[in-house]
């Protein structure tokens, strides 16, 4: 479809404006250890490495933002053991993987409720998104994300700013993605066909994308099927 002239051989996608803002739902993480006999948490760590590599690869390829589901609300029903293995990943990303990100052209942000995060990790967190903020690659992590709860979030610091008419403008400038357009493609991994309480408001207008690979597996010549099957489609928004 778009492929960069100078790199005709590796035939490697290239984007133009009409897709600025890629969002993953990266699923099956846990499936690909289970499949290898190993506990979920392999999975959770070789998803990690995988994130790393998709960033780098749609920074490459002229996306301007992107959005990861890295946990969500309802991921605390999980086994503890899981839980807290997940957030030892998160810890150990943000002083290893976001603090490499400074050398790249990534502005990392954390999305979602952070308030029930240890003071010591929010602090860390809000110390990567000073740094990186002059970067242009716009990275949100959402973490502790939900959908629903991102919704009532703003409409709750709407009525704080005293405000008893709001319109739709209103809420998209309190959701915690309001530095970014709406995402124009959600790409979901693991086979599932569902949002799970992802990015709900801006997904009003998004193509889809559902692969039935597991989200460790996940490689830039997926992100380039995404890529091609986003560009096959018509939006129409509504019009004919
Ligand atoms: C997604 O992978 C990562 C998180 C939700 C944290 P899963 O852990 O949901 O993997 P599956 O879907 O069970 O295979
Ligand atoms: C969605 O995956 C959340 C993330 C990828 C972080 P889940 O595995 O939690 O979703 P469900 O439970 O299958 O809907
Ligand atoms: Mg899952």
């Amino acid at each position: 479809m778009f492929f960069k002239k100078s790199q005709k051989a590796e035939k490697k996608v290239c984007v133009d404006e009409r897709l600025q803002h890629i969002a993953f739902i990266m699923d099956g993480n846990g499936r690909w250890a289970q499949k290898r006999g190993m506990p979920r948490e392999f999975g959770h760590t070789h998803g990690a490495a995988t994130f790393k590599k998709i960033g780098r690869y749609c920074e490459s390829i002229g996306i301007k933002y992107m959005t990861v589901y890295a946990f969500s609300t309802e991921n605390w029903k999980r086994p503890q053991n899981e839980v807290d293995a997940i957030m030892k990943l998160f810890d150990d990303y943000i002083g290893d993987c976001f603090a490499e990100m400074k050398d790249d052209n990534v502005h990392v942000r954390f999305i979602g409720n952070l308030d029930v995060f240890p003071q010591s990790l929010r602090e860390k967190m809000e110390r990567i998104e000073r740094e990186t903020a002059h970067k242009p690659f716009l990275l949100n992590v959402a973490i502790n994300y939900g959908g629903r709860e991102e919704i009532v979030h703003a409409c709750k610091a709407l009525l704080h700013e005293g405000k008893n008419e709001i319109c739709e403008a209103d809420i998209s400038a309190h959701l915690y993605t309001k530095e970014c357009p709406d995402p124009d493609l959600i790409v979901r991994t693991g086979g599932d066909l569902r949002t799970s309480n992802f990015l709900l408001w801006q997904s009003a207008y998004a193509e889809y994308y559902f692969t039935d690979v597991l989200w460790p597996d996940f490689s830039p010549a997926d992100v380039d099927l995404a890529v091609d099957a986003f560009y096959s489609r018509k939006r129409r928004y509504g019009g004919v």
